[in-house]
């Protein structure tokens, strides 16, 4: 079970959740332990096959919330006043969300030939590693940025709410 650290924002902590569960789905793929150290070998292929469809709904299903709510955290930096530290921020920010959406397309692309199970377990890998430490550095960071400068009142900020909208609540 993942629990992605408050931000002390409640828009993106909502979106956190939602992450989570994504999270979690990663965790349950092939719960049945009927792999074995082999990888799917022992599975036969109609279940291989299951698998893939089921790694593979899983990474575009991430992929799309990701841009969503990336989106929406870049949206918020915008905001953010013109200064070093600000701008060192944004950069890093920016950095980690490309970095982390070239990670889940890789190894969509990877699916292709490798076993799904090895995608998942690589999937899980980076998810578990990434997420809390995400939460907990840089988009906390950028919250505490917003309070700092006076910027923290964003929740109805008209652009962002359109941005919500347009994105189904990033589902
Ligand atoms: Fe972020
Ligand atoms: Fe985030």
């Amino acid at each position: 079970m993942s629990t992605t650290p408050s931000t002390g924002h409640d828009e993106i902590d909502s979106q956190h959740v939602e992450l989570d569960r994504l999270v979690d789905k990663a965790l349950a793929i092939c719960s049945e332990g009927n792999h074995s150290a082999a990888g799917c070998v022992a599975c036969p292929p109609d279940r291989q096959a299951n698998c893939r469809r089921e790694v593979m709904a899983l990474t575009r299903e991430l992929l799309k919330f990701m841009a969503g709510h990336f989106r929406y955290e870049e949206q918020l930096m915008r905001r953010l006043p013109e200064n070093d530290v600000c701008r060192e921020h944004v950069k890093r920010h920016k950095r980690a969300h490309a970095d982390i959406s070239a990670w889940v397309s890789a190894l969509t692309a990877k699916l292709a030939t490798a076993d799904p199970y090895a995608v998942a377990t690589e999937l899980r890998r980076i998810l578990m590693d990434w997420t809390g430490a995400h939460a907990s550095g840089l988009d906390s960071g950028m919250v505490k940025l917003h309070q700092q400068t006076g910027h923290g009142e964003l929740d109805e900020d008209a652009e962002l709410t359109k941005l919500l909208e347009q994105a189904g609540k990033l589902k």
